[in-house]
C-alpha cells in the first residue's frame, strides 16, 4: 500500500503506524473519520469535509482538536512526506483515545488523530463506460436514533455486512433500505436515480450520510439546468428509473445499469449521468487548479 501515517502529529511509515489496543476507537468503535482525495495535488472540498468531521465528532461527544488551518497543515506535511507526484487518498480518523474499560468519556483525556495518506488509485475506466450492477441487500441501514448514519463513524459494521452480501452476489455496491423500507444509501456511496429527466435522491431524513459528492451533484444540477431534488424512493421506483448512479469522494459519479436482475433504463450509462460526471470532473479539476497552493 505504501502509506504514510500521521499519528497525533508524528509522521511514520506504514509498518510503524500503530495505536494502542486500549484506544476506545479499537475497543468500542468510538471514532469518526473522513475520506478526501486530491485533484492537482490539492485536497478537494477540504472545508465541507472538515465541517462534516466536526459534526460527526460532535454527535459522539468529541471535539476535533485542531483548527482547519492546523488540520490542513498536518495533511500537507503528511502528503509531502509521501512525496509522490500524483494524486493521493487521505483518511482522517479521530477516536476517543486511550482509557480504562469504561463508556465514561471522561476516562479518555486525549483523542487520537490519525491521518493516512496513500497514492490514489482511481476505479477502472470500464465502470464509467459500461456502468455497474449493485445489489439491493436485506441489511437495513442503521436507524437514525441508533448509530445515526449522518455520523461518519469508524464503526462500519452495518456497512461492512451490507457490502459482504453485495460482494457475495458479485455486485459492485450494496444498496440499503432504511427501517421504514425506503431506499437509503449504499455501503460506501449515495444513491441517485433519474426519472423523466429529473434526478432524485433519498432525503437526509431517510437516514444516510450527507455525502460531499451528493451535495456537489445538487450544485452541478443548478449549473446544467437539470432538476436535482430529494424524494422518498422505494423498490418500485427502480422499475420506472431511466438511469441510476452512485456518488462518493473516491468514485465520483458511477453509472448503475442494473440493481440485481432489474435493468435500469436501457442498461447502459444514460445521458444525464454522463453529463453530470463530465461536469463533475471538469469542475473538480478547474477548482483544484485555481485554488491557492496549500
Ligand atoms: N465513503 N455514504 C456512505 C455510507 C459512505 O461511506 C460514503 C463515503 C458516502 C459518500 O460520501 P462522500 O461523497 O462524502 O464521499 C455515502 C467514503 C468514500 C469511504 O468510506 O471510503
Amino acid at each position: 500500500m505504501s502509506a504514510i501515517v500521521n499519528i497525533n502529529g508524528r509522521i511514520c511509515a506504514e509498518h510503524e503506524a500503530v495505536v494502542s489496543v486500549f484506544d476506545h476507537g479499537f475497543l468500542f468503535g468510538e471514532g469518526v473519520y473522513e475520506v478526501l482525495r486530491t485533484y492537482h495535488q490539492q485536497p478537494f472540498l477540504f472545508e465541507p469535509h472538515q465541517r462534516r468531521l466536526r459534526e460527526s465528532a460532535q454527535r459522539i461527544g468529541l471535539e476535533v482538536p485542531l483548527s482547519d488551518a492546523e488540520m490542513l497543515a498536518r495533511i500537507r506535511a503528511t502528503i509531502d512526506t509521501l512525496g509522490i507526484p500524483g494524486e493521493v487518498y487521505v483518511r482522517i480518523l479521530l477516536t476517543r483515545g486511550v482509557g480504562e474499560f469504561s463508556y465514561d468519556p471522561a476516562v479518555c483525556r486525549t483523542p487520537t488523530l490519525v491521518i493516512i495518506v496513500k497514492p490514489f488509485t482511481p476505479p477502472p475506466a470500464h465502470i464509467y463506460e459500461r456502468g455497474v450492477t449493485i445489489a439491493l441487500v436485506d441489511v437495513v441501514r442503521n436507524h437514525p436514533r441508533s448509530v445515526d448514519p449522518r455520523i461518519k463513524s469508524n464503526n462500519l459494521l452495518n456497512n461492512a455486512l451490507a457490502a459482504q452480501q453485495a460482494l457475495a452476489r458479485g455486485a459492485f455496491e450494496a444498496l440499503m433500505r432504511n427501517y421504514r423500507g425506503e431506499i437509503a444509501e449504499c455501503s460506501q456511496s449515495n444513491f441517485f436515480l433519474v426519472r423523466e429527466g429529473e434526478v432524485l435522491t433519498p432525503p437526509l431524513e431517510a437516514g444516510l450520510l450527507a455525502g460531499i459528492t451528493r451535495a456537489f451533484v445538487f450544485e452541478l444540477g443548478k449549473e446544467l439546468h437539470v432538476s436535482v431534488r430529494e424524494a422518498v424512493l422505494r423498490d418500485e421506483d427502480l422499475a420506472t428509473a431511466s438511469e441510476a448512479f452512485i456518488t462518493s469522494t473516491t468514485k465520483e459519479i458511477v453509472p448503475v445499469v442494473k440493481v440485481d436482475e432489474r435493468v435500469i433504463g436501457d442498461g447502459v450509462p444514460g445521458p444525464v449521468t454522463r453529463r453530470l460526471l463530465a461536469a463533475f470532473r471538469e469542475h473538480a479539476s478547474a477548482l483544484a487548479a485555481s485554488a491557492p497552493r496549500m
